[in-house]
């Protein structure tokens, strides 16, 4: 069927799956014994310190545990097992922003990663169980203090650096942190930026559990130093010795917890495992990246979101990789950036954001075409939809029509992929996620477990539980369950829900089609429409206000804020406000929240009991025909009213 690109079987060389058969065969493992395949592969992936006897306890379901009587440390298995065969193997490449590169062996990584672990026992006083917030720049240090928190079984927190002092505090707060680890700051774009005055703000109110700051030198601009809290990661490490035994954890140890945002309140503290998690990572860089032992993998993400983590560090040095990391941004010095570091580094698998895919598109349809891309192999994506035209660029300009692309479907709190192509196995179709992996049961639902009919839109969920699932949210059991596991049910037995739609068409396969809860998706950066309300409410003069997003060209999506001013004092006024509402979401969450529209209104459309229907505001905002019954509003003219602003 001409709407199908096959891979190119010439382009891989011993793939884990090499045809939908093979696929298919480790399905159907799955559908016999679930847990024993699950077993089997814990077994052959992860080097236990102890093996587990238990493979999965539903008793207190969804609290879901996995191998747990098992254990293992995540830093072993990332870098300590590896020294055998590959201690001289670069583990992590590293670029700067003005092109100082920096690479980094097995060997080096094992001895830099054991002294920032003594570093944090011998300095700070970090033990098994303490949290650590880790505020940085895309540097190998960020890797090498997740990994050192691993090491000695410290739960981190990254909290990405994009995000305002506010921001930063109320994550440093949830998580009681006693350490934060952060960086003067870094370059950007050929410029330094500050990471550090940001930490000085946050920690001012109300971050009494965080004993000490300590801080790595990276641009070297002058910052405030605390007496007795701020210390010199540069200095501390000199005395530090390269060796650090490896903490036995216990599977389900929290390895890291990282906020997201949600549809209602603050962002909540997505808790993950040690050994399912790890085992995750490991498996889907071998399964969708078929991460070979001479590959050169790059994953263009922020450490501070879940692909850094998965994806930059974890998969790849579990499955034993060679890792690039890019403190700078695609479109510096200009648009060929990232082409000409394919091209240096011989990439072979390149990871990105339709947000990044669209922009390069725009900025320089032809300049893959200047550079040597013959070392890729796959090209992913990852974060949102990605439209057709984007895609088509991907797959015929950057990947020379060779390459396959892994249009790859997960969350923060899936750990690593679900839906995914197989890349030397999966006939592909633009801008469709495909297939559930083997293991994962991803079913396309209504609330009461029907499934969806063929060709039409209902709720994405997992059905059965899997390993690197999210294990809790931090502090707030009773909401995991509630977010989670409230909205579908499969026999009566809740289900994990993901909060998108999703479509399963004639032949089988899987598009997602975006969100169906007020979470918006901003250059793939995930935002609750309540907490952008929340800042915006800050303002004097807001009354009320209500956002919703709405198609943005490169963006995926724009922030679009209806606001109602408690007095409105003409057009002068309201461009100041503007300006204001933008400068209290820097204040309270960072630039990425900005809005892209802001409409002044004099009400909004709301049910008589209250609710704003945010519906019909996003088809205002979308310029769409509004479908819903008005006349239920408590005020029905104003829809009029509003389409009128909007529309002058
Ligand atoms: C969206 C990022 C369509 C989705 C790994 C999900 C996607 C949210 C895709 C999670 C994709 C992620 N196609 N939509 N391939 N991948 N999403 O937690 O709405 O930052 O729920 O994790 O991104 O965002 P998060």
């Amino acid at each position: 069927m001409s709407n199908f690109y096959y891979p190119k079987k010439e382009m891989f060389k011993d793939p884990q799956f090499s045809s939908m058969d093979e696929y298919r065969a480790v399905v159907e493992d799955f559908n016999e014994d679930y847990e024993g395949t699950w077993a089997q592969l814990a077994n052959a992936k992860i080097d236990w310190f102890k093996p587990f006897t238990k493979i999965l306890n539903e008793d207190e379901a969804p609290f879901y545990k996995w191998f747990e009587d098992g254990e293992l440390n995540v830093a072993y298995q990332c870098i300590d097992r590896h020294l055998k065969d590959k201690k001289n193997k670069a583990a992590i490449i590293f670029e700067g922003d003005n092109g100082d590169q920096e690479v980094i062996t097995y060997r080096e990584l094992a001895y830099k990663v054991s002294q920032t672990a003594n570093m944090f026992k011998d300095n700070f006083n970090i033990k098994k169980g303490d949290r650590v917030v880790i505020y940085m720049p895309m540097i190998p240090q960020a890797a090498i203090v997740m990994l050192a928190c691993a090491k000695i079984g410290a739960i981190h927190s990254v909290v990405f650096g994009g995000f305002s002092a506010e921001a930063l505090r109320d994550r440093i707060i949830d998580a009681s942190a006693k350490l934060v680890v952060t960086a003067d700051g870094a370059f950007r774009k050929g410029k330094p930026y500050m990471l550090k005055p940001v930490v000085d703000e946050a920690l001012k109110v109300g971050c009494e559990s965080v004993q000490k700051v300590c801080v790595i030198e990276r641009n070297n601009e002058d910052i405030h130093w605390e007496p007795n809290r701020d210390y010199s990661y540069n200095e501390l490490i000199k005395s530090q010795s390269s060796f650090c035994k490896s903490e036995h954890m216990n599977a389900e140890d929290p390895l890291f917890l990282l906020y997201t945002s949600g549809s209602t309140g603050k962002p909540k503290g997505v808790q993950h495992s040690s050994a399912g998690y790890i085992l995750w990572a490991q498996l889907t860089m071998e399964w969708v990246f078929d991460i070979k032992d001479n590959d050169t993998f790059w994953c263009t993400a922020d450490v501070g979101w879940i692909t850094g983590h998965t994806y930059i560090v974890y998969g790849p040095l579990a499955a034993g990789a060679t890792t690039v990391m890019f403190e700078g941004v695609p479109t510096f010095p200009d648009a060929g950036r990232c082409w000409k570091m394919v091209e240096e580094y011989r990439i072979n698998q390149f990871y990105t954001a339709p947000t990044a895919i669209r922009l390069l598109h725009k900025m320089g349809a032809n300049e893959p075409k200047k550079y040597d891309l013959s070392s890729l192999r796959i090209l992913g994506t990852v974060g949102e939809p990605i439209d057709p035209p984007a895609w088509k660029w991907y797959y015929e300009v950057v990947g020379n029509s060779n390459c396959s692309i892994v249009d790859t479907y997960w969350q923060t709190e899936t750990g690593g992929h679900m839906i995914s192509p197989l890349p030397a196995a999966t006939p592909i179709k633009p801008a469709c996620a495909t297939f559930a992996l083997p293991g994962i049961e991803a079913k396309v639902i209504e609330t009461d477990g029907t499934l969806t009919p063929t060709g039409e839109k209902g709720f994405m969920c997992i059905t059965k539980p899997w390993p690197s699932m999210i294990r809790t949210i931090w502090n707030d059991p009773e909401r995991f369950k509630k977010s989670y596991f409230g909205d579908c049910k499969v026999n009566g037995k809740p289900v994990y829900f993901t909060g998108d739609g999703a479509m399963v068409d004639e032949d089988g396969y899987i598009t997602i089609t975006g969100r169906t809860d007020d979470v918006i998706n901003v250059s793939g950066h995930r935002m609750g429409t309540a907490e952008v309300e929340a800042a915006i409410k800050k303002h004097d003069n807001v009354a009320a206000v209500a956002v919703v997003g709405k198609p943005h060209d490169i963006k995926g999506e724009g922030i679009f804020a209806y606001v109602v001013l408690k007095s409105d004092d003409g057009i002068a006024d309201e461009l100041e406000i503007i300006k204001e509402i933008n400068t209290m979401i820097k204040t309270e969450i960072g630039a990425i929240a900005l809005c892209d529209d802001v409409a002044f209104v004099p009400d909004l459309p709301k049910t008589r009991s209250g609710k704003i229907m945010r519906r019909i505001l996003r088809s205002i905002a979308k310029n769409e025909p509004i479908t819903q019954d008005i006349s239920t509003l408590e005020d029905p003219t104003i829809v009029a009213k509003i389409e009128a602003i909007i529309n002058s």
